[in-house]
């Protein structure tokens, strides 16, 4: 195996406390090698917003995961990326891994960006995360017995975050992913029904599924809180990805790491025993 230099200089993960960023923080560490959390609430801070945060944030460090927040799709997410990975490379770190999203075309500008920015890059191109059932826009639906898309009978094949950790540790410490774009799915396409199916029946509740239309998605995503060009990104997001373009299997876990992903069902089953899914009486 061809091992990333033995370095002790930490590894800056974008992002570091989110999805995947939280479980490919536990992974460095647990291997000796020390991280630097990219966050709005880290110290050094680290914000998407502030582009004199990154230099600081890129100080000394040894490689970056990139995760872009809130979504590779929005306005000028590309170019962000783009100009946080050239002063990466300026500064000397080179070895880059950007977290991207199957079948949007921003996320693709995005990708391009990195790729001429002269950086070692690897690409981890996802389907949708099982765990936007249980750490994300999912969950309060889930907890109320009722998720309402504006989605019909497409499938996605949802990935485990932990097989994306996975991938992203493996690109970080091995120099055989240097240009490598890994598509990453779960093994299984599943519609949106029958996901919520699924976790009903691991919790034993009634959680019911139901296709609603985009004007009544956005307006209760609105009323949630949600500011209206988010939600507006968000519908379109459903709209554009969930046409049917993205309803296939594919091999990158298995490319990456030599292994079958985790099945959505291994998800419900491990989430299912959190507790996470039982509202609070
Ligand atoms: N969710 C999916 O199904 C999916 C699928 C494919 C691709 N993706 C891509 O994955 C990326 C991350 O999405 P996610 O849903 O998984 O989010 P996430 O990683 O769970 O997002 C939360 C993280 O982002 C940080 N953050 C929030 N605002 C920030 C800002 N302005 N500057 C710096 N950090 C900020 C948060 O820390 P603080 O709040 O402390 O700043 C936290 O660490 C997106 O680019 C998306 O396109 C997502």
């Amino acid at each position: 195996m061809t091992t990333f230099h033995a370095s002790i200089l930490p590894v800056l993960i974008i992002g570091g406390t989110g999805k995947t960023g939280r479980r490919l923080a536990e992974r460095l560490t647990a291997t000796g090698i020390p991280v630097r959390i990219g966050s709005r609430n880290a110290a050094p801070a680290f914000d998407w917003e502030n582009p004199q945060s990154w230099a600081i944030a890129l100080e000394g460090v040894s490689a970056a995961y990139i995760t872009y927040y809130p979504d590779l799709a929005v306005p000028g997410a590309a170019e962000a990326v783009g100009a946080l990975a050239r002063l990466a490379v300026r500064k000397g770190v080179k070895r880059l891994v950007l977290l991207s999203g199957r079948g949007e075309p921003e996320a693709q500008r995005a990708e391009e960006a990195l790729q001429a920015s002269g950086a070692d890059w690897t690409i981890i191109r996802a389907s949708w995360f099982a765990q936007n059932f249980s750490e994300s826009f999912f969950l309060a639906p889930i907890l109320a017995g009722e998720l309402a898309l504006p989605v019909d009978g497409v499938r996605e094949p949802f990935i485990h975050a932990d097989d994306i950790a996975d991938v992203a540790a493996a690109a970080l410490t091995d120099n055989r992913h240097v240009g490598q774009l890994y598509e990453v799915t779960g093994p299984r396409l599943l519609t949106f029904a029958e996901a919520t199916s699924e976790i009903a029946k691991a919790t034993g509740r009634d959680i019911r599924f139901q296709t609603i239309p985009h004007e009544a998605f956005m307006q209760g995503l609105v009323a949630d809180g949600v500011p209206a060009d988010i939600a507006g990104l968000i519908d379109e997001l459903f709209t554009q990805v969930l046409d049917g373009r993205n309803e296939y299997l594919s091999d990158g876990v298995q490319r990456a790491l030599g292994r079958a992903p985790r099945d959505f069902a291994d998800f419900v089953g491990e989430t299912a025993a959190t507790g996470v899914w039982e509202p609070v009486r």
